[in-house]
């Protein structure tokens, strides 16, 4: 919209001294200001109020003109605005902020909301129950108290939790045991059971309940637990000692906005991903209107390997970070600090360390305090840190699902015609140790015709939303379909009668955000993912080739096969044989057939 002109006056034509030409020249300087002013106001404004604005604004100029000055055309700020401004600044509680922008946390929609909170339930049980050491056993049910308000209950077999940590853990955003421990877990930030729960109450004003219980020798505590969002702290509403079937565990229990839905995106559909990622998984589910359970029977008794803890690499740490570290560490020396604070660090790889620094311009003595190496040293320092070959990170901090489970999970969900698993060796990307693993499932009910299946994992928690933004759909775009037999349009995913899974594990999966949807796109994760998705290519396209020579052998063989009641009258007819001999002829023919066929 143009801005609304303000209609010049006529000079008259008796008027025509030079003063009045002066008036009118200066008049419409003014006036071309105040337009200019206006396009520029115009630009931010909403495009609807712009009919109301214009009518007003005829009245307004009138008053602006009578008035001072426009704000915008004063140099100086009045005195004490400074101040004013000032009393307006306040800390920003982070659970202010996470409710606000809840959108990054996938609370984004009802449908989402109520998947989001399963995932973090599920995804802290079975954390629980993995670091315990204890096969898990979980009961997730979804009950429908209206159309867009849902209650959520899941109970773990894990070794539940003491009376102190429960309403911190349930009731305050950035709070968890995970967060600063270097191994493979689901959990990560030490935002999602809390985040759920703060959701569901800001949504349906109902508390969460959660009961616990550490051993079959202690009563459980029921908590019922709210969240004070100005100050990031939980609130106890009430707290009782409770009797309950179980031994051990932790029962959660959440009501929220939230909708129930089928389809690609559901709860039931991340459920049977989730049953595919961890094979060592009993669980019992309720949907909502349903009386009978779905159960989803564990493959293995095996609990995976438990992950272990290690120390940064130094590979991975970043110039700010080394001097913080030099900073807060107890270690005495620089040699020290380095060989407590690091993995990989021997005082052998200290001693070449220091040999780079002298490269470097100037040696630092590792023999000295960390708290007096300066900025510039530590520079220097991380600089040499980098360009030393240092081994790379232990791998026991990982827990692949490995060829074999892989394997037997997709024939379960698939009951496929073949089965391709590929588990890379770990690698490195930022200093941190991962590992990706690949799966092709082929034929049997998959459908031909359509887009590949695929099945992003990250730390063995399916990942549902943001497909197009994540690293392994670009792994798997860009990988040579067409060399393997399959077929692929430009840019798209493959398609045939095929599902891909692809797992990555990591002690830091780097999320394209908060709410943990989609993979980032690391140049080292993506050079991995598609070297494991070719590896599982090649061997589809080996079966493929193989399946497709003996089809072609079978339609030569079947041809010649209508033709041998033919020969053998020719033969007859040359050799001049018997009815007997032309049969046992052809039986023989027939028979060479057929043994080459099983060939
Ligand atoms: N069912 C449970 N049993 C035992 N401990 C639990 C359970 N649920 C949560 N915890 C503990 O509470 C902490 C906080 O959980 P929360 O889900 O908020 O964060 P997180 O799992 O650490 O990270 P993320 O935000 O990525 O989920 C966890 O780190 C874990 O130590
Ligand atoms: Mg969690």
């Amino acid at each position: 919209m143009s801005p609304k002109k303000t209609p010049v006056k006529k000079s008259s034509k008796k008027k025509s001294s030079k003063k009045a030409k002066k008036n009118t020249q200066k008049s419409a300087r003014k006036k071309s200001s105040r337009t200019k002013t206006r396009r520029q106001a115009d630009l931010f404004s909403d495009p609807r109020s712009k009919k109301k604005d214009a009518g007003s604004r005829k009245k307004a100029s009138k008053k602006t003109r009578k008035s001072s000055k426009a704000p915008s055309a004063r140099s100086q700020p009045v005195d004490g605005t400074a101040e004013k401004l000032a009393t307006k600044q306040k800390d920003i509680s982070v659970s202010e902020f996470f409710a606000k922008n809840r959108h990054l946390l996938g609370f984004d929609s009802p449908a989402r909301a109520l998947l989001t909170t399963v995932r973090e339930a599920i995804d802290n049980s079975l954390d629980a129950c993995e670091e315990a050491s204890i096969l898990p056993d979980l009961f997730l049910e979804v009950k429908a108290i209206a159309v867009d308000h849902h209650r959520i209950i899941m109970r773990d077999n894990g070794p539940g939790i003491v009376r102190d940590q429960l309403p911190r853990i349930f009731a305050r955003l950035l709070y968890g045991s995970k967060f600063h421990a270097r191994k493979q877990t689901r959990g990560q930030q030490g935002i999602g059971i809390s985040a759920a729960g703060m959701y569901g109450t800001l949504t349906t004003g109902k508390p969460m309940r959660i009961v616990s219980r550490t051993s079959r020798r202690k009563p459980a505590i029921e908590l019922i637990l709210t969240m004070d969002m100005a100050k990031n702290q939980p609130v106890v509403r009430k707290e009782n000692e409770i009797d309950v079937d179980w031994g051990h565990g932790t029962e959660v229990q959440i009501d929220l906005e939230g909708t129930y839905k089928k389809g690609k995106h559901s709860i039931d559909s991340f459920l049977d991903q989730v049953a595919l990622a961890n094979p060592h998984l009993q669980l019992e589910y309720l949907s909502p209107g349903d009386k009978k359970p779905t159960i989803y029977n564990r493959v293995t008794k095996s609990l995976p390997e438990p992950p272990m803890e290690i120390l940064p690499h130094p590979h991975g740490v970043e110039l700010g970070l080394l001097m913080q570290m030099l900073k807060d560490t107890s270690a005495r020396t620089v040699s020290g600090f380095m060989c407590q604070e690091f993995c990989r660090v021997t005082q052998n790889v200290v001693r070449k360390i220091s040999d780079e620094t002298e490269g470097l311009g100037r040696r630092i003595d590792t023999n000295r305090h960390p708290g007096r190496i300066s900025a510039k040293d530590a520079k220097i320092l991380h600089k040499a840190i980098a360009q030393t070959r240092i081994m790379a990170p232990p791998t026991n901090c990982l827990s692949p699902i490995g060829e074999d489970l892989m394997s037997k999970s997709l024939r379960r969900n698939f009951e496929p015609e073949l089965v391709i698993t590929v588990t890379r060796q770990p690698t490195v990307y930022r200093g941190n140790p991962f590992q990706v693993e690949a799966g092709i499932a082929w034929g049997g009910e998959l459908p031909g015709d359509d887009l590949a299946s695929i099945f992003r994992f990250a730390n063995r928690v399916p990942l549902q939303y943001e497909q197009g933004a994540c690293a392994i759909t670009n792994a798997i775009v860009n990988s040579p379909w067409r060399n393997y037999e399959v077929q692929q349009a430009r840019g798209a995913l493959p398609t045939g009668p095929l599902a891909i899974l692809v797992h990555i594990a990591s002690v830091w999966v780097p999320f394209t955000s908060e709410s943990k949807k989609a993979v980032a796109h690391y140049e080292e994760i993506l050079k991995e993912m598609r070297l494991a998705i070719m590896e599982a290519g090649r061997k589809l396209a080996t079966h493929l080739r193989r399946k497709r020579r003996i089809a072609d052998a079978e339609r030569k063989k079947d041809y010649i096969k209508t033709y041998i009641p033919q020969i053998g009258i020719a033969l007859q007819n040359i050799l001049d044989l018997s009815d007997r001999q032309r049969t046992t002829t052809e039986n023989k023919l027939a028979d060479v057939l057929e043994r080459s066929r099983k060939m």
